[in-house]
């Protein structure tokens, strides 16, 4: 209502005294700012305790989960808005869920801090009129100041590094990175977690998932000693020799300290709260027994990306993912041991074992957890939001982390994007990756519908549209 009447207003006093009256009419082209306590509270309450608030005070007390604050922004036109929302996260790192227009969901993080700080929240394409943008508690006990929505500049052209980062990459690995190269920013390939999820795709919508993502889970020695056959690498070389495009994760058991109880058994033993495994003491010296075991584990794993390299199936590895949340132990002990890992992972795979088939995913948003542009090719975010949206906060972030160099993806997400969303949204994801059982087969997570529409779409490649990539780029 509101917005209807100011573009009226701007459209007739533009007309009445023409383009001198261009700065008047600027709304839609400067920042706006909403304060929270003027907004719509559903559980939440107005405080003014904490300093430095902008307006007449702030929103806290999101501790249910539908507790929520409420903003109607107005545009004139529909457009993206980059949108920037000042909080303090007081009480530590936080969590919160932005949903637009009672649509698409999206999950923004706030670093803990003692002060109001502008946060950016990514973008949002308001539609022309009346738009709703809801705060919803998620990890609760953060304030919000304010929010501020300015229009998005257009996304400059992407700068990608014109090959992979291991100088000694094979043909196969080459010829990946250049077809990814090729289709990035234009089009987006779908994939699927796990080859039976991806042939149950096929089966409910007539398209097979371009791209498979496989665990080599079962290949950690830890499990193997207690009895799990891999199949992952089957399963990869079936979907590569079907045209498709293999990407491998590694949910590593850790090598020893698994609690193995009744609450935590060894097969979630790559779980930080499944194991008393300490990769920062591991890695203090290179003769410590467990040491020995990490090296010991990667060795068994280059095993199995030894038999991909010689059938031939480029793969994008994504090892040690999700380490900034600190769930995996690989993560526990913080950012450093972490990129040393990755570093030694590198190394051993790469020029101890001769493995060049790899392009190398690294999986975390955050910039002190990166272990640098030498050893990373692509960047990948996980994200479980409901409402198929196009997750454009994340992107933009990988986009910041690589300086747009780098190729970015969605490897593991709970909701197919929708193409329309991502297309404008600018959100140029090279692939996504749905998870399997509970969310690729769960109607609140990706209705049939949507999954219809998503494989059908131009914008998605699928398995029969990607035919001859080896050679096509
Ligand atoms: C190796 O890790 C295990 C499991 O966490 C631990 O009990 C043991 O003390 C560690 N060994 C060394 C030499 O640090
Ligand atoms: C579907 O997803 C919802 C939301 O995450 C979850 O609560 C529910 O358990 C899931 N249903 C199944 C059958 O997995």
């Amino acid at each position: 209502m509101v917005g209807t009447l100011k573009s009226l207003l701007c459209g007739a006093v533009a007309l009445a005294i023409g383009a001198h009256a261009a700065p008047s009419c600027s709304a839609g082209n400067t920042a706006r700012t909403f304060e929270a306590e003027n907004a719509i509270l559903s559980g939440t309450t107005v405080d003014t305790a904490q300093s430095g608030y902008t307006g007449t005070g702030y929103v806290t007390g999101f501790d249910q989960a539908t507790d929520k604050v409420t903003f109607t922004v107005p545009s004139t036109t529909t457009r993206l808005y980059d949108l920037t929302i000042r909080v303090a996260a007081i009480y530590g790192d936080k969590r919160t869920t932005l949903i637009l227009n009672n649509g698409a969901s999206s999950e923004v993080f706030f670093a803990a801090g003692t002060t109001f700080v502008d946060v950016a929240a990514g973008q949002v394409l308001l539609n022309q009129g009346s738009n709703t943008i809801d705060l919803v508690n998620n990890w609760g006990w953060y304030l919000i100041d304010s929010i501020t929505v300015k229009p998005s500049s257009p996304r400059p052209a992407h700068q990608i590094n014109a090959s992979p980062v291991n100088a000694a990459a094979n043909s196969d690995a080459k010829a990946l990175y250049k077809y990814l190269r090729s289709i990035y920013g234009k089009k987006i390939l779908s994939g699927q977690q796990d080859l039976s999820w991806a042939n149950w795709i096929a089966q409910q919508t007539g398209k097979t998932p371009a791209l498979v993502s496989v665990d080599l889970m079962d290949y950690s020695p830890s499990r193997v000693e207690r009895g799990t056959v891999g199949t992952s690498v089957e399963e990869a070389i079936t979907h590569a020799n079907r045209g498709g495009i293999v990407s491998v994760l590694w949910h590593w058991n850790a090598p020893t300290g698994l609690y193995d109880t009744d609450a935590h058994k060894w097969w979630s033993g790559f779980y930080t709260d499944a194991t008393d495994f300490n990769v920062a003491t591991a890695l203090a010296d290179t003769t410590n027994a467990n040491y020995t075991l990490l090296i010991r584990d990667i060795d068994a794993i280059a095993v199995q990306l030894k038999r991909l390299q010689t059938a031939g199936v480029p793969v994008l590895f994504r090892p040690l993912h999700e380490a900034e949340g600190k769930w995996f132990w690989w993560g526990a002990q913080g950012a450093e041991p972490c990129k040393k890992l990755w570093g030694i992972l590198y190394d051993r795979l790469t020029n101890y074992h001769g493995i060049n088939n790899l392009l190398w995913v690294w999986n975390s948003l955050a910039a002190d957890w990166y272990p640098g542009d030498a050893t990373v090719d692509i960047l990948a975010a996980d994200v479980y939001a409901q409402g198929n949206g196009p997750m454009s906060t994340q992107y933009n972030q990988l986009i910041d982390l690589g300086k747009d160099k780098k190729l970015i993806a969605a490897s593991e997400v709970g909701a197919a994007p929708l193409p329309d969303q991502l297309q404008a949204y600018e959100a140029h994801w090279l692939w996504f990756a749905v998870w399997g059982d509970t969310f690729i087969n769960n109607e609140s997570w990706n209705s049939l519908a949507n999954l219809k529409t998503i494989y059908g779409s131009d914008y998605v490649l699928t398995l029969d549209e990607i035919q001859g990539w080896k050679t096509a780029a």
